[in-house]
């Protein structure tokens, strides 16, 4: 199987291949499933719940460029989850689908994790079920072991997960005030191999469009719609919530997802330049919280930068080359002390351009709008009406409950 891989920092870069099912090759690497003995009640999942939609919001810690050091980003949230249910710190991200977790199930290679490894339910995932199978869609999966599911999810920093999906409670608030542990899948990963930008994970918060994501798994159960929501703090931090009553719809500006793309994108873009076009038509583009970074193709980036030079031309700003921690920093007066939109300030108070070249680390013509470009914003990925969207929102601190966040 052809292995692409596009995006680079993070766990949560854009994920590329995925799942390669039970091949003869990875047999080996597989085990055959444990049953790990968890007595107790599993609770039926969907006719307990109430069935209007309301909404979850989790608080994000985390920033794009921690203390001024490069660094690839990493946003987390707490999930708790389990019967009894225990937290865990997973890594967000939009460009894949599958949640998982470090599992003892028991491990074969786990890598270093804030809190002990989840211990899995004894309620195994089938084979045919549709989670399973669309985990698989790109592969010739044979169902050899009907009663379990085998995943694989490989990360565009190197990074990968491999092992077999379980249902489990999720422990959740919603915004309607009620307390849920509907059981969703989840990944238990018992065979994991450090990315480039390795850091102690419990696991992944996959919110891509698949049907494996815990959005599509909660909207099929009625709980919430399959609507994501982001918003990225400057100051770090920032809150994630899933569901669509939480925003006026008139408030936001709405593109259409494209339904062709694996991951969420707008399809074509422009590129505009203080409002005005630049020539640049046809980008083809996605929206990923897992990358720090925005990067152009090569000429989108070169005009970027060739038009940037002139509007700075005559203002007392220059180049500061000596500066190494992004391709192109400025210097002003004075070191910089706040900064707004697709800038950073380096450790020695300089203006970094946050929008990178992208044919440099390998994302061809693939234009990405990483965290960079969206923070201070609520970005909206709507499953439900798909369509995209994005409103200025203040990010610091959680919503308050039965108001909208614009
Ligand atoms: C994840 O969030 C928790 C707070 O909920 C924080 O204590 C922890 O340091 C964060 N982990 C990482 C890797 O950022
Ligand atoms: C849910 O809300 C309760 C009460 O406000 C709080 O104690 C608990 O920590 C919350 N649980 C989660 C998973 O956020
Ligand atoms: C972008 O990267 C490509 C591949 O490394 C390189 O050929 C090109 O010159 C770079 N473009 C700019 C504007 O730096």
């Amino acid at each position: 199987m052809g292995k692409e891989k596009v995006g680079f920092c993070v766990v949560g870069g854009i994920v590329l291949v995925l799942f390669l099912g039970a091949s003869v090759t990875s047999d080996d690497k597989r085990q055959r499933w444990r049953r790990a003995m968890i007595s107790g009640e599993t609770m039926a999942s969907s006719m307990l719940f109430n069935r209007v939609p309301s909404s979850i919001v989790l608080p994000l810690h985390g920033n794009v460029y921690p203390n001024g050091v490069p660094f690839c980003r990493y946003y987390n949230v707490t999930l708790n989850i389990g019967q009894p249910s225990k937290p865990y710190f997973l890594d967000v991200d939009t460009g894949s689908d599958l949640t998982w977790l470090q599992c003892d199930a028991p491990c074969v290679h786990c890598t270093e994790a804030p809190h002990p490894y989840y211990r899995p339910s004894n309620n195994l995932v089938a084979c045919m079920d549709p989670i399973c199978q669309s985990l698989h869609s790109n592969d010739d999966h044979r169902c050899e072991n009907p009663e379990q599911c085998d995943y694989e999810v490989e990360y565009a920093d190197g990074g990968s997960s491999l092992g077999v999906l379980v249902r489990d409670a999720f422990n959740l608030n919603f915004t309607n005030e009620k307390r849920q542990s509907p059981l969703l899948a989840l990944g238990c990963g018992y065979d994991q191999l450090p990315g480039g930008s390795h850091h102690p994970i419990d696991g992944v918060l996959g919110l891509g469009k698949g049907k494996s994501s815990i959005v599509s798994q909660l909207s099929s159960l009625g709980l919430v719609r399959n609507v994501i929501g982001h918003c990225l703090s400057r100051r770090g931090g920032g809150f994630l919530f899933f569901g669509d009553d939480l925003y006026d719809p008139s408030r936001v500006a709405w593109t259409p997802m494209s339904p062709d793309a694996k991951h969420y994108s707008p399809g074509l873009a422009e590129l505009t330049f203080d409002g005005k076009t630049t020539g640049f038509k046809k980008l083809l583009t996605t929206f990923d919280s897992g990358s720090s970074y925005t990067y152009l193709n090569s000429q989108a980036y070169q005009g970027l930068i060739s038009l940037l030079k002139k509007e700075l031309s005559g203002k007392p700003l220059r180049e500061a080359s000596d500066d190494q921690t992004l391709p192109l920093c400025w210097k002003g007066r004075k070191p910089f002390r706040s900064i707004q939109a697709y800038l950073i300030i380096s450790s020695k108070g300089n203006a970094c351009l946050g929008i990178l070249n992208g044919t440099e680390v390998g994302l061809n013509d693939l234009n990405v709008i990483g965290d960079i470009s969206m923070q201070d914003r609520v970005v909206i990925y709507d499953n439900e009406k798909e369509r995209i969207g994005w409103a200025p929102g203040n990010c610091n601190g959680l919503p308050k409950s039965r108001s909208f966040i614009i």
